[in-house]
């Protein structure tokens, strides 16, 4: 009896919820959300060959600008509003083995992924302003390079070891600090302490060599003394060591470290004999040298010996000044007045401050006054001026 009436009940309300359901026009689906459904797809499938670092096909999708070009609406790969005149829907769909499927690289997209792209683009393809901002922010973060160090096992003592100097460090106003959040490498900066680094504070860092990866003295204190220290830090992939007292004989013990990659010796006094050290080391690869005491035979011969190294010895900085001097020199002497002396005090030295084009020559004038005066009148002075 119960069941019975349940089922009464059941049959009563059914009907006018089917007839409900039947007025609705279309299936309650909420539109494509662009940053959740779509931008995270550009990211990790498209961006890397269509975004900040290459723009394969002339193509960015990494702003909404990009893909939308102003007054180039006839190439856009995305029509809005239509999914079959859409060149990148199309590129999407085609089979594994064709030539312009894309991503162009891994696994083609799923159906249902592809999916999501068509009703985003038949929606109107909506890219909002905010999306534009994650995308920047996502892309930026995964530059941060993903860093994974091979250190070696540290027992409890040398744990306790590092421990302490750390703090030691950090007392004297060092950055200490984690080289990436997943890993015990550091990253240790003295660059900020200046000339209170001496090689007595540097000393400090021995402790930390089973961890150090990263180190900065640059517009330090040290000296060649801190050579043997620097020989310990065996873990030491980055140096940056501008504009310090360092020269050859701590950048040849630098140059035998293991794994050290980077160097930047920029107005350190490294000579073409740490150069050459650094240019035989095992891993080092990229060594900044402007302006320290490493001579263009000494580059020359450093990247003969060394093929794999990417030497900066600013030449391009240099020529570039050199060029701006020049076109300043070149200016000041057209700008330079052709009268020793103001034609209108006739007893004054010019002051080139005051000067004006006449007759195609650039007169000057010992004050304002004087200047106002000949414009009101040149021929009046014109005796008073040197002959053409
Ligand atoms: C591994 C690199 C790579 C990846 C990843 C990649 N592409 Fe491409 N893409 C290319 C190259 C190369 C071209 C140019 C050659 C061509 O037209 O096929 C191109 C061209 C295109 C074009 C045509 C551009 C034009 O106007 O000529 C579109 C659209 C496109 N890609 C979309 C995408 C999308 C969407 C993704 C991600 C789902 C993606 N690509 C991922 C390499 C890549």
């Amino acid at each position: 009896m119960r069941a019975f009436a349940s089922i009464v009940f059941v049959f009563a309300f059914a009907a006018p919820l089917a007839l409900l359901v039947a007025q609705e026009p279309t299936p309650a689906v909420a539109p494509v959300d662009f940053q959740k459904q779509i931008a995270p797809m550009l990211l990790a499938r498209c961006i890397d060959c269509h975004g900040p670092k290459e723009q394969k096909g002339d193509l960015r999708l990494d702003a909404k600008a990009h893909l939308f070009p102003q007054g180039d609406e006839a190439e856009w790969s995305v029509v809005p509003g239509k999914p079959d005149d859409s060149d990148l829907l199309r590129r999407l769909g085609l089979p594994a083995d064709d030539d312009d499927v894309m991503p162009a690289k891994g696994e083609p997209l799923t159906k249902e992924q592809q999916e999501l792209f068509r009703r985003w683009i038949a929606e109107g393809a909506v890219w909002p302003a905010e999306a534009d901002e994650w995308l920047q922010k996502e892309i930026a973060a995964a530059v941060i390079p993903k860093i994974t160090f091979d250190l070696p096992p540290v027992d409890d003592a040398q744990k306790a070891a590092i421990a302490k100097a750390v703090q030691a460090l950090q007392k004297i106003g060092a950055v200490v600090q984690p080289v990436a959040a997943d890993t015990e490498a550091l990253d240790v900066n003295l660059s900020l302490l200046r000339d209170k680094v001496t090689d007595a504070e540097f000393a400090l860092l021995v402790p930390l060599a089973p961890r150090l990866v990263w180190l900065n003295v640059s517009r330090t204190a040290v000296g060649d003394a801190i050579a043997k220290d620097l020989g310990e830090l065996r873990e030491l992939r980055r140096l940056h060591a501008a504009n310090t007292k360092l020269g050859d004989a701590a950048f040849t013990v630098a140059a035998k470290l293991p794994h050290l990659e980077y160097v930047n010796a920029y107005g350190s006094a490294m000579g073409d004999g740490g150069l050459a050290a650094l240019a035989a080391g095992p891993k080092v690869q990229r060594v900044y040298a402007w302006q320290s005491k490493v001579t263009a035979e000494g580059g020359k011969a450093a990247l003969a010996a060394q093929p794999r190294l990417q030497l900066d010895l600013g030449d391009y900085v240099e020529g570039r000044l050199a060029a701006a001097q020049k076109e300043i020199d070149e200016r000041a002497a057209r700008n330079k007045p052709v009268n020793e002396m103001c034609p209108v005090a006739t007893d004054k030295k010019v002051d080139p401050a005051h000067s004006v084009e006449h007759d195609g020559r650039r007169i000057g004038f010992c004050c304002a006054k004087c200047k106002a005066a000949f414009q009101k009148d040149p021929a009046k002075y014109a005796a008073n001026l040197p002959p053409k």
